[in-house]
């Protein structure tokens, strides 16, 4: 199973994730996102073999349970990859306390013998796939913050219909949530 620890965004968060999405599409041509599987991913698992969930579980539990919330701002619209073929984003501001606790949950993987994405951690709402972008300034928003409630174990996986949707697992509230 394809999992990945990340975090749900609350109704009015996504929906100014959305307006984003929408100001973008008049103008970046894309595979847009369904606004249901907005969320920022905190670190990246991967396939994992369904007998270690409850273990990717606890990883998650023990970092979050005693961890303050971090606090999200919705920085500039920005891409992963090739502007001819992007991943549109929602960048984050950088925040140290949620530097510090990607990398508590990555450590956390390894010593569970857990797989773990060490890749560079740039916190973001995916907004589109096969982006092409115009030779122009993307369009910017408001600086939203929001403070996060919970964190969940999300299953990446195609519904029936073979939409992909991200569906959480198992869900721990942040110390004093
Ligand atoms: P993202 O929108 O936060 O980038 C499930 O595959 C989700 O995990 C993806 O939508 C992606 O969410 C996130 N992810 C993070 N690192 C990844 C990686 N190395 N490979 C695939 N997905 C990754």
């Amino acid at each position: 199973m394809r999992l990945f620890f990340g975090l749900s965004l609350p109704e009015d968060i996504r929906d100014a994730a959305a307006a984003r999405a929408q100001q973008c599409s008049a103008v970046i041509p894309g595979r847009y996102a369904i606004k249901e599987n907005y969320h920022v991913t905190l670190a990246f698992l991967g396939d994992v073999p369904p007998e270690r969930l409850r273990d990717a579980c606890d990883v998650l539990a023990r970092e979050i349970a005693g961890a303050q919330p971090p606090v999200l701002t919705f920085g500039e619209t920005a891409h992963f990859g090739r502007a001819q073929n992007a991943i549109l984003i929602l960048a984050l501001l950088s925040d140290p306390p949620l530097d510090a606790l990607h990398a508590r949950l990555v450590h956390g993987l390894q010593a569970a013998g857990l797989p773990a994405d060490p890749g560079p951690f740039s916190p973001h709402i995916t907004l589109a796939r096969h982006a092409c972008l115009p030779d122009a300034p993307l369009p910017a928003g408001r600086a939203v913050s929001f403070v996060p409630g919970c964190a969940h174990v999300f299953l990446s996986a195609r519904d029936e219909s073979g939409v992909l949707r991200y569906t959480p697992l198992f869900t721990c509230p942040f110390a004093g949530k």
